[in-house]
């Protein structure tokens, strides 16, 4: 479990993961973050293990994509320590942090392709960087990626002004996977796909997970998928990680956040869809349910 500095609030709630023996890939410590007189980042703590999948949740503005930033060493922190791999990444030299940039993938919240490349060209820019890789191996690659994202070949010669804002998300996926990442970042992933998309989406995470050991740190608003994936959710809030739970306990926890984000009608749907969704998970999550459900319901009663 993590150290709780002393100004953080006490009803701060935090669990182990639940294979708590696996290998730390991100450890921040005491993490505050200022732009200004703006203060995002109070003492954030945060450890996740690899083969997690955690969901970042908080209100807009809240500081999550800065949050996600601070791990890919693209904002640095006002103090505090961000460890990725066990480095620490703002005491790296540029060329250790290019290394480690090889073994992550990111999904940018607004997709962030690079408007004057094809989508093909898009995703086998990262494997051309490396310098090593033969032009064929890296046709292949970048196809089954964009593949494995639900886009087909027909598709590979578009420019992104072409494309919808689900299909730039899934080419944007493709190109997170271009470099087979042991951890992935994705900032609203599901934020524009349609239903069967999401779904799709799901099962392809679930699937890195399950064959990769994937590590995924996910910002999402998307409740289906939040349920679906995690292992743990973060909840940013009053600058802090006011809870870091399994998804089961931290809708129970009391904060005006929590209660509107996930007792909320989407949460509801959510939550009722829960045995669906996890059928094939542990028992222990099977005997929280029935805590949530009954309570929900009494909460919402018409
Ligand atoms: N480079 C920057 N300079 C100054 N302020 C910034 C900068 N980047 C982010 N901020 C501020 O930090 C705060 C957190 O922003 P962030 O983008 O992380 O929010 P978020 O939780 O991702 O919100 P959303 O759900 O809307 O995406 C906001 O008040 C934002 O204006
Ligand atoms: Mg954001």
């Amino acid at each position: 479990m993590e150290k709780t500095p002393t100004n953080v609030p006490e009803n701060v709630i935090d669990c182990p993961a639940a294979d708590a023996g696996e290998q730390p890939v991100i450890q921040i410590e005491n993490l505050c973050t200022q732009f200004g007189d703006v203060v995002v980042h109070e003492n954030v703590n945060l450890t996740i293990n690899q083969g997690e999948i955690v969901s970042l949740v908080g209100g807009s503005g809240s500081g999550k994509t800065v949050l996600l930033r601070q791990m890919l060493g693209l904002t640095h922190p006002a103090s505090g320590t961000v460890r990725i791999f066990g480095e620490d990444i703002n005491q790296i030299s540029q060329q250790e942090l290019q290394k480690l940039r090889n073994r992550w993938g990111m999904l940018f919240q607004h997709g962030a392709l690079f408007s004057s490349l094809t989508v093909f060209d898009n995703v086998a820019q990262p494997m051309r960087e490396l310098r090593v890789l033969p032009k064929e191996l890296i046709r292949e690659a970048a196809l089954l990626k964009l593949h494995m994202a639900g886009i087909g070949p027909e598709h590979a010669l578009k420019m992104p002004s072409d494309l919808s804002g689900g299909m730039i998300k899934r080419v944007a996926l493709a190109r997170a996977l271009a470099l087979e990442p042991e951890l992935l970042f994705l900032d609203e992933p599901t934020a524009g796909l349609d239903p069967n998309a999401s779904e799709s989406f799901v099962d392809l995470i679930r699937t890195l997970r399950d064959e990769m050991r994937l590590t995924v740190v996910m910002v999402t608003h998307d409740l289906d998928t939040l349920f679906a994936l995690s292992s743990r959710v973060a909840v940013l809030a009053d600058k802090h990680i006011i809870a870091y739970c399994e998804p089961a306990h931290v809708v129970e926890f009391k904060h005006p956040f929590i209660e509107t984000f996930f007792r909320g009608e989407r949460g509801l749907r959510a939550i009722e869809a829960m045995p669906d969704a996890q059928d094939s998970e542990s028992e222990s999550k099977e005997e929280k349910r029935p805590e949530i459900q009954p309570q929900h319901r009494q909460d919402n009663a018409p």
